[in-house]
């Protein structure tokens, strides 16, 4: 069962690591570096916690790294799961499982995406105010275990209000733009083609990527705070004058990982 699976897990990463977490970083594609400056650093593998899918993506480390920023006890996963490798939508966020069942209340989500909102560039940084989910699926599907959450859990607001009025704030004191607009998932692992960003355009979305959205549904089902960082490393397909490559969105990531760093730098140390 999920819940006994979930307790395994956490009770052999606290095994391992002394850490004990109260905010989570989920670094997506080339933003792995987010986690260089931790003070005290412990990783962990996650091919070693039982219960974790395999990580096949380039660019994405595959492990944990645990330490503080600013006094803050943090855990940063450096890579993710995402449902394109073929993970079950259940099992790519189980660490969002292991890491509430180890105290985490507010998770940190970040992605490298595709910009739609035509005023946005490569390069920018764009904070999720809400998402569309676009996959057609959902991790909480099956049967719902009360002791992790209600079956039918509220999404008024995935992305904290007032954790996304503080990111506003940090940005501003460091002087770094930051952009804000509705991220949508899209499963990949192709790219879209210019008529779905075309059609999510019209229907709200200003960035696409592939991830975030089932790690931040569990993360509200398990009761955490959620915010949402994106990196446009590319403009969408129709609206981006080259064709796509993983290889250019890791470099614009990479580019963008030490204001990326600099912001969550400054935000981990203000989470209440
Ligand atoms: N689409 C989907 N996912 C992405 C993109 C994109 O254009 N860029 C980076 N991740």
């Amino acid at each position: 069962m999920l819940y006994d699976e979930v307790s395994r897990a956490a009770a052999f990463v606290a095994d391992l690591v002394s850490c004990r977490p109260e905010v989570a970083v989920i670094l997506g594609s080339g933003l792995g570096a987010v986690a260089d400056r931790f003070e005290n650093p412990e990783t962990l593998s996650y091919a070693c916690i039982p219960g974790f899918p395999e990580s096949t993506v380039e660019g994405h480390a595959g492990q944990f790294v645990f330490g503080t920023l600013g006094g803050k006890p943090v855990a940063a996963m450096q890579g993710r799961f995402h449902f394109y490798e073929g993970h079950g939508m259940e099992r790519l966020a189980f660490p969002v499982y292991v890491l509430g069942a180890l105290g985490v209340k507010t998770l940190v989500v970040t992605n490298a995406c595709g910009g739609i909102n035509p005023s946005f560039a490569p390069g920018d940084l764009m904070l999720i105010s809400d998402h569309l989910n676009f996959s057609g699926n959902n991790p909480l599907i099956g049967r719902n275990d009360d002791r992790l959450g209600p079956r039918f859990p509220d999404m008024t607001e995935v992305y904290d209000g007032s954790l996304r009025d503080m990111a506003k704030t940090v940005a501003h004191r460091l002087g770094i733009p930051l952009k804000e607009g509705v991220y949508a998932f899209y499963t990949g692992p192709s790219f879209e083609t210019a008529a779905e960003i075309r059609a999510f355009h019209i229907l709200g979305a200003d960035a696409v990527g592939m991830s975030t959205v089932p790690e931040a549904i569990v993360a509200r089902y398990l009761g955490m705070k959620v915010l949402g960082i994106s990196c446009i490393t590319n403009m969408a397909t129709g609206l981006a004058k080259t064709q796509h490559s993983h290889a250019e969105v890791l470099d614009i990531a990479n580019r963008s990982s030490q204001f990326f760093r600099a912001l969550l730098e400054g935000i981990i140390p203000e989470i209440p």
